[in-house]
């Protein structure tokens, strides 16, 4: 396991460039099942999830090439079964996207509580009750897991009683191959999920509403493949927006897509940040002393639980008290005790809450990154503190952001990999 070091207090200056997203390509990956065709995703992130995900595929049979950095081409013609390698679905949680393609494909899948970051319970129901809802027999076998079963899927009416967005996303890539209509209501409006339907509809699926919350899906018996560019990554572009104003530095993260950060954006804004933005750029203005803002962590378009963690850590530098809630997970706060132990004065309210009365100053401690979106918030805090840092054990943010250590030290920041 690698470790990073830190010497923080470094001003950083330059262009950051935002990799392709991750939550589009863990769910493009999934769509290769549905067709016999072959797949072209580029623009994908080197990520150790993406490498897991593929993985998978292999194991079930797939043929995948690698012709160039951030460019697959996945070949699933030669799959014969839905069965999953239990120790590799442990690992992480987009797995379960795969049910929806394999159990349309095979009308047989196992589900056991897919793996992920420990962020907090994370069930499966919605998942089992979305493909009861489309006719799936569902049988609990020992060891935590369920067998699923349906000859053929049928449309049917899944109404989700709380957003979820791997749910929505794997109960559409489900019903695109299903007999008849299939309605998902309350579906998630993550910009992944529009961009997935738009790749579906171009090879032949009959999707409607992606991106609101009612989505429709027309059934089809077979779909082709093609090409797929991933879209950037907002919540990478996120992070690195707060990382580069908590570091009081002059950055310009380029290939991203403001649009899709217009919340936080409004946000930071209100706590004093300027930006400019261009069509594919946010430059981070120069320093200027941050106000304390509150934060309550919503579902698209809201103020995404992904980039809660950086702005947890981005609060300790702002004056006055700041109020985090965190709506969608229970496990996403506790990491302020670290951030506690570098001079940051957060209060745990409760497992969704924290006070925190800032600026107080951050200085370098020997730490470890308890989750990817956790470990990237503790690296901004490295960064911003003054001394050195020990991010042990970065597996968790090896999965989620590539080559980081090699982006940063382009903009000046002291950080090497140990
Ligand atoms: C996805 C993202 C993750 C992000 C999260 C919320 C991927 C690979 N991951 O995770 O980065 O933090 O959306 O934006 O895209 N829930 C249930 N029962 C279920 C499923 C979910 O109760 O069967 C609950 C969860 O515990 C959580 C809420 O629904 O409280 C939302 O979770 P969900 O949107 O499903 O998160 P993921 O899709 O796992």
């Amino acid at each position: 396991m690698s470790d990073f070091i830190i010497e923080g207090g470094q001003r950083l200056a330059g262009e950051l460039p935002v990799a392709g997203a991750k939550n589009l390509a863990l769910k493009a990956i999934a769509a290769a099942l549905l067709s016999p065709e072959t797949m072209r995703l580029s623009n994908v992130p080197e990520i150790e999830d993406v490498k897991r995900q593929l993985e998978i595929l292999t194991r079930l049979g797939a043929e995948v090439s690698h012709p160039e950095h951030g460019v697959y081409t996945i070949s699933t013609a030669p799959v014969r079964s839905g069965a999953m390698p239990r120790e590799l679905v442990n690992k992480l949680r987009a797995s379960t996207v795969l049910t929806g393609p394999l159990l349309a494909r095979f009308g047989k899948v196992e589900l056991s509580h897919p793996g992920g970051c420990k962020i907090g319970r994370r069930p499966i129901d919605l998942f089992l009750r979305g493909f009861q809802a489309l006719g799936a027999e569902v049988k609990e076998v020992p060891g935590k897991a369920y067998q699923l079963r349906a000859k053929r899927l049928r449309g049917g009416r899944i109404v989700f009683p709380k957003v979820s967005v791997t749910g929505t996303e794997t109960m559409m890539l489900a019903a695109v191959l299903a007999e008849g209509k299939t309605e998902l209501v309350n579906a998630a409006l993550e910009p992944e999920i529009g961009e997935l339907a738009v790749y579906l509809n171009a090879h032949g699926a009959r999707i409607s509403g992606a991106g609101t919350p009612l989505i429709t899906i027309e059934g089809v018996a077979e779909i082709g493949a093609g090409s797929f560019v991933m879209m950037p990554d907002r919540i990478e572009a996120g992070t690195f927006i707060m990382l580069a104003l908590a570091t009081a530095s002059s950055v310009t993260i380029t290939r991203c897509e403001p649009k899709h950060l217009e919340v936080p954006l409004a946000l930071w804004r209100d706590m004093g940040a300027e930006f400019e933005l261009g069509p594919a750029s946010v430059t981070v203005g120069k320093a200027k002393a941050l106000q304390a803002v509150d934060v309550k962590t919503h579902e698209y378009p809201g103020f995404v639980t992904d980039l809660q963690s950086s702005m947890t850590v981005l609060l300790t530098q702002a004056q006055g008290h700041s109020l985090v809630h965190e709506t969608i997970f229970e496990g996403r706060l506790f990491f302020a005790d670290i951030l506690n132990q570098m001079g940051a004065d957060i209060t745990l309210c409760d497992p969704h809450r924290v006070i925190i009365q800032g600026p107080t100053p951050l200085e370098g401690r020997t730490i470890e990154a308890p989750d990817a979106r956790a470990g990237l918030a503790l690296l901004t805090a490295a960064l911003a503190a003054k001394g050195t840092s020990t991010i042990k054990n970065i597996y968790p943010i090896d999965r989620g952001y590539e080559r980081l250590e090699e982006r940063l030290l382009a903009l000046g920041a002291h950080i090497q990999r140990a």
